[in-house]
This record gives C-alpha cells, structure tokens and sequence, in this order.
C-alpha cells in the first residue's frame, strides 16, 4: 500500500517555524518515526512552497496512491486550483493541519479544500497526519 503525505508551503520549516504553535521538532525525524511504524506501507514524502508543484504531485500520485495525506499550509484557505486537483484525481485525499485552524484567525476557518477532501484531521500536532494514515487504512479494509 502505498499512501502519500504532501506538505505545502512553510512546512519545510517546521521545527524553526512558530514553534509554540508548531512545535519543535522537523518533519523528518516524525516521517522516519511514521515509516518505522507502519512498515508494511510505502510512504512516500513530498514538500514544496510552490502551488503548482503541488497540484503536480496531486496528479502524479493520485490515481494508484491507496490515500494522499495533505497539508496544503496556507494554500488551503485560498487555492481554488488545489480543490480541482482533489476532485480530479481518485485517491481519496484527507485534509490535515498541524493546529487547530478553528482556534485561530477567523480566515484560517475556512478552506477551499474541505468540500474536495474525503475527511480533514486538525489540531492534533503532527500525530495529525498519523491519524490520517489510520483513517486511509481504514478506508482500504471497508473496501
Ligand atoms: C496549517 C494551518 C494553516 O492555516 C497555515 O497556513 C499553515 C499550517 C497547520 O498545519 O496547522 O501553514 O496548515
């Protein structure tokens, strides 16, 4: 099986980034910890700060990925481009956020890509996109 986590723009910079509401660790130690967990699934990794390379990778991996595990940043609550890329491929995509958005800024409640997405996980840390994984599994075994 395999499942694709995508990571947009400022993820790379987890660990540096706001730590108090982002915490202090990067992301790759948390994937090593996710592979060594789950070893009987590929997990596949991609981060980009760009727009476009998201909806490419989106595009690549989501007509054979069994799930895309995505935190689309910012670009969530502003990309229509990102919502037809969920919608036009077949791999159900959960939406993920590190924080909790619905205890932020008003304009973080809001994401374009909710209604594109199978399910979204907030708030949980990065046991978010862990949660996420489980959700995918889970959808494999109703299959
Ligand atoms: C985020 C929440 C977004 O509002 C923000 O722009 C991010 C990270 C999260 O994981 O909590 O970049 O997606």
């Amino acid at each position: 099986m395999h499942i694709e986590i995508i990571n947009g723009p400022n993820l790379n910079l987890l660990g540096v980034r706001e730590p108090a509401i982002y915490g202090h660790s990067s992301f790759e130690p948390f994937l090593a910890s996710l592979r060594e967990r789950y070893g009987d699934i590929e997990i596949g990794y991609y981060q980009s700060n760009s727009e476009g390379a998201l909806i490419d990778r989106i595009q690549e991996v989501g007509f054979t990925a069994a799930g895309i595990v995505l935190n689309a940043g910012a670009y969530t609550h502003t990309s229509v481009a990102l919502h037809d890329a969920i919608r036009a491929v077949t791999s159900p995509v959960i939406e993920v956020h590190i924080s909790n958005v619905h205890q932020r800024e008003e304009f973080r409640r809001h994401s374009m890509i909710s209604p594109a997405c199978a399910g979204v996980i907030c708030g949980f840390g990065l046991d978010s996109y862990r949660l996420a994984i489980e959700a995918i599994k889970g959808m494999q075994e109703h299959d």
